[in-house]
């Protein structure tokens, strides 16, 4: 059987070159059994253009490096198989981030500023003890925030998100379920009234449209709906607590 022929239309642009200019260029390629993304733009680059960039580093759906929007969707590219596509693929990258160059966008600093606004870690009630006994945790609970912490920051919830992509401090869906995550976890010393000024506001859940793409697109199938309706629920209980 003769083998399906692929056309990609790439982004391509270095915001580092001024003589650079965003556009769109097409390579072709054969495609082969099990091909992924990941695979084809190895091949494009090792085969046809040295300069094209994109990251990749785990092939697994683990590091989260390879999100970028495939067809318009975000998603990741090492998970995605040639065969679920259509003859022509159109890539971009990720929108809401830092362009470095073509496909290949700077995730980390969205995320670690997310990570500082939001406060995402334990916050302890009590200095470090060494000998101190280790507090058991419900099964349920501690299932929860595992489940939580199974986010890879691929950024593909906040490339999907109408609000994410004009509102540069709203912490979107991954931050959302960053501050689930530490507001479920019984060791964070804050208290409901702190949570209240860092997710109800315009930059925390009060600002989501309601779109819900974040949910569709991650690519973990972390229950972003849940964590809304969570993160909602407790700010408003905490609203009314304060009125009383
Ligand atoms: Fe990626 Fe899902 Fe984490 Fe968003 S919540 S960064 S889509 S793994
Ligand atoms: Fe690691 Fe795709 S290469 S998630």
């Amino acid at each position: 059987m003769t083998a399906r022929k692929l056309t990609f239309e790439i982004f391509r642009y270095n915001p580092e070159d001024p003589e650079s200019k965003p556009h769109m260029q097409e390579f072709t390629l054969a495609e082969e059994p099990y091909m992924t993304l990941f695979r084809a733009l190895n091949m494009i680059r090792e085969e046809q253009d040295t300069g094209l960039q994109f990251d990749f580093s785990c092939r697994s759906a683990v590091c989260g490096s390879c999100g970028m929007m495939v067809n318009g969707r975000p998603t990741l590219a090492c998970k995605t198989l040639t065969s679920d596509l259509a003859d022509t693929v159109r890539l971009h990258p990720l929108p809401a981030f830092k362009l470095i160059g073509d496909l290949s966008v700077d995730t980390g600093t969205w995320f670690r500023a997310m990570a500082e606004q939001v406060g995402a870690w334990v916050h302890e009630r009590a200095p470090f003890d060494p000998k101190a006994v280790e507090e058991p945790m419900d099964d349920e609970l501690a299932a929860a925030i595992y489940e939580s912490d199974r986010c890879i920051e691929c950024g593909c919830c906040v490339a999907s998100c109408g609000v994410a992509n004009v509102r540069p401090g709203f912490v979107a869906p991954a931050g959302m379920n960053r501050i689930a995550r530490f507001m479920m976890d019984p060791r964070d010393a804050r208290s409901d009234t702190d949570w209240f000024d860092v997710v109800s506001n315009d930059d925390g859940v009060f600002g989501c449209i309601g779109l819900m793409a974040c949910h569709d697109v991650c690519p973990k199938e972390l229950p972003l709906l849940e964590v809304y309706a969570y993160l909602r629920r407790r700010a408003l209980g905490t609203a009314f607590l304060k009125k009383a």
